[in-house]
């Protein structure tokens, strides 16, 4: 493919005339220093390089094998002609991921050094300079160090062998088809390209819920083409990793237990990590997901989750693996009568006592919020409830909630604040950033995770504009200080150029869009609402009366879940202050939480003055006129954007403003069925 659409952010395009010649000067001879024909990760950079500029410069490069002759250096910083060109106290600031971009003046002329201190700092730092011309940045006095913020960057596939994706909403698996690896790896290795752009460097290539045939992706039968893959994402610094079984021992390996504690069962386990290694030496480790959701595991034994993970994180220690295990366990078969059981409660109540007990190689992944991906949840209390452990944040870059990439929901605003979310498990400052880099509690792992929203159609993201997701998501875990504004206006600058007027409409449309998404679906923090099983579309009851714990308790007088210590289920205890009494107070918790956190009368008034009631139909009658304006604003691009792109954004924009009507009304009859209370403005309600 070379439509713009699948060079998503590797697209370069030509730079005008005045630009290209302010940089020419700069990146028209390069030397690359170091062993390239004999390190991957060197040869994927200096590529990278190449085809970078000549296609913004128009003009091909030269390589020179005289570092003088050069006016650009690419290398690691040992290497002596860098090493010449760089201070040494500078030099010392570059982390083994970590890079700098200067421009220096030798022997009389000005040069650029590209430089890290391993192959894939020398990478990313490629990548940076190739994206400081893709926004027309300048390069003639460069000064960058940059490092990153979170040690594991990683991509989650839910992608299954058959080729279907788990929640997936651009097509089918890049990896798998008919239950075997696609033999054909040429659009996995353009995939680690994309990655690799944002500086991501792991990926799991299978579901967390490990079925028949991928349960035995860590045996001989597939080792051979697992290793095939890991070798791709190896060029670009990407560790690959899988999902593993937990029942594995018995399923794959004919055991009768998988019991974390017995001694045959360890044995396979580590008879498994020494056949991987020996297929692929730089493996990552296992993910799992285990007594979550009907899937195996140590709980069925007696056993506790670390255990269960121990056993595993001691298998792959010998060879530098590690292991991480989700938080996502809950009892997902509820009964909707018994009010004492909160779903929100359970990943804290299972992992906070055994806090200290995990491995130094066990990472524990916990989803941002405490239910499951919501359009507003409030930040999970485990991120302030472990301070001896290993964690890592869980984030769902693809859409299963938020409009399946029919409706356009950018969600990297969301993820600022959780990321800046501040837990005050030490004090002041204590914000999630800080928790999963590791840097709070000082732990030795940590790092972001997030589940893919690619498939393999062309444009790999179905709504073209949910590609944005994907990049800030990279952009994020490499540098979670970066704003939401810097993100989106790089990103659209990338994709669509630099026009002004393309630049703001985008940027605004993205960075409003949650709001708006937000407007016309489940309102003011209580989630669901969506049809069961797919989750696409409103159900305002649809799982009201189910087994798996996300109710609202809506009834004539009012709505909302009750999670208070006083007379709720006692969640708010979960967090730290002042967090607790905050939640804990109806007059204090902020409006777009209240129903999560407090069962109120439709006729409560919110801190913005409006009554529950008139604030459902007020943002539900706006969130429809918002995602008809986005299709306005589409269009009021025309003619600036390839008709192919743009066609094909404006089919999904057209789609979510009709989508959203159906949210609008399913809603708004609900509320006003249940409450008997008329819209001030009396508009339409069915
Ligand atoms: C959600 C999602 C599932 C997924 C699960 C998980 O419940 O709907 O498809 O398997 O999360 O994160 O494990």
């Amino acid at each position: 493919y070379a439509s713009t659409a699948y060079q998503a952010w590797l697209r370069y395009e030509k730079l005008p005339a005045e630009l290209a010649e302010a940089y020419v000067q700069l990146c028209s001879k390069i030397y690359a220093a170091g062993n390239v024909a004999e390190d991957p990760v060197l040869r994927s950079a200096q590529e990278e390089l190449l085809e970078g500029l000549q296609a913004m410069l128009g003009q091909q490069p030269e390589l020179t094998d005289t570092a003088g002759d050069a006016a650009l250096l690419a290398g690691t910083l040992d290497e002596p002609e860098i090493a010449g060109l760089i201070d040494k106290d500078e030099a010392a600031k570059v982390d083994e991921e970590g890079y700098l971009l200067h421009t220096v003046i030798s022997g009389g002329s000005r040069k650029l050094v590209i430089a890290g201190t391993t192959s894939k700092g020398v990478l990313y730092g490629v990548f940076h300079f190739l994206r400081i011309l893709q926004t027309r940045g300048r390069i003639d006095n460069l000064s960058v160090i940059e490092n990153p913020a979170n040690k594991l960057r990683m991509i989650n596939h839910w992608d299954n062998m058959d080729g279907s994706i788990e929640r997936g909403y651009a097509g089918e698996s890049i990896f798998y088809r008919d239950h075997a690896f696609i033999e054909d790896l040429s659009r996995i290795r353009d995939y680690a390209r994309l990655m690799a752009a944002v500086q991501l460097n792991a990926v799991v290539i299978n579901n967390v819920n490990v079925h028949e045939t991928e349960t035995k992706l860590i045996t001989k039968e597939f080792l051979p083409q697992v290793a095939r893959v890991a070798e791709v994402f190896r060029a670009y610094g990407i560790r690959l990793y899988l999902s593993i079984n937990f029942a594995a021992p018995i399923q794959a390996g004919g055991l009768e237990t998988a019991d974390p504690l017995d001694p045959q069962v360890r044995r396979w386990w580590q008879d498994r990590a020494k056949e991987i290694y020996e297929h692929v030496p730089d493996f990552g480790g296992f993910l799992v997901k285990a007594d979550s959701e009907h899937r195996p595991g140590p709980f069925t034994y007696g056993r506790d989750h670390a255990d269960g993970a121990n056993m595993l994180a001691e298998a792959l220690e010998p060879y530098g693996g590690i292991v991480i295990w989700r938080c996502f366990v809950y009892n997902c078969m509820q009964d909707w009568r018994d009010r004492s059981t909160d779903r929100a409660k359970a990943a804290y109540d299972h992992f906070r006592p055994l806090d200290g007990r995990f491995h130094e190689r066990v990472i524990l992944q916990i989803k941002n919020g405490p239910m499951d991906f919501q359009v507003r949840e409030p930040v999970s209390p485990l991120f302030g409830g472990l301070t001896r452990t290993n964690q890592m944040l869980e984030l769902q870059i693809t859409q299963e909630y938020t409009g399946q990439q029919i409706h356009l929901c950018y969600l990297v605003p969301q993820w600022k604040e959780v990321v800046d979310f501040d837990t005050y498990a030490a004090g002041e400052g204590s914000t999630v950033a800080r928790t999963v880099s590791g840097e709070l509690f000082n732990r030795p792992l940590g790092g972001f995770a997030g589940v893919a929203n690619i498939g393999n159609d062309e444009n790999w993201t179905g709504h073209l504009l949910a590609q944005a997701n994907f990049y800030g998501y990279g952009r994020l875990a490499w540098k979670p200080t970066l704003t939401s504004e810097e993100i989106t206006d790089e990103w659209v600058r990338i994709t669509f150029g630099h026009d002004p007027q393309v630049v703001e409409t985008i940027s605004r449309m993205l960075l409003e869009s949650w709001s708006i998404y937000e407007n016309y679906t489940a309102p003011l923090g209580v989630g669901w609402m969506v049809n069961p099983g797919h989750h696409y579309g409103p159900n305002v009851d649809g799982y009201e009366y189910s087994r798996w714990g996300t109710y609202h308790f809506a009834d004539c007088h009012g709505i909302g879940v009750d999670r208070t210590v006083k007379t709720g289920t006692g969640y708010t205890a979960q967090y730290h202050e002042p967090h607790a009494s905050r939640y804990e107070s109806l007059e204090e918790c902020p409006d777009e939480l209240l129903l999560f956190f407090h069962h109120v009368p439709y006729t409560h008034v919110l801190h913005s003055g409006k009554t529950v009631i008139q604030h459902i139909y007020d943002t539900h009658f706006e969130g429809v006129e918002q995602a008809a304006e986005l299709v306005e604003r589409w269009r009021s691009l025309e003619g600036k954007i390839d008709a192919e792109r743009y066609e094909s954004v404006l089919e999904r924009l057209l789609e979510q403003a009709e989508h959203a009507k159906e949210w609008r009304d399913v809603i708004n009859t609900y509320f006003y069925r249940k409450s008997g209370i008329a819209d001030q403005h009396g508009r339409k309600i069915y």
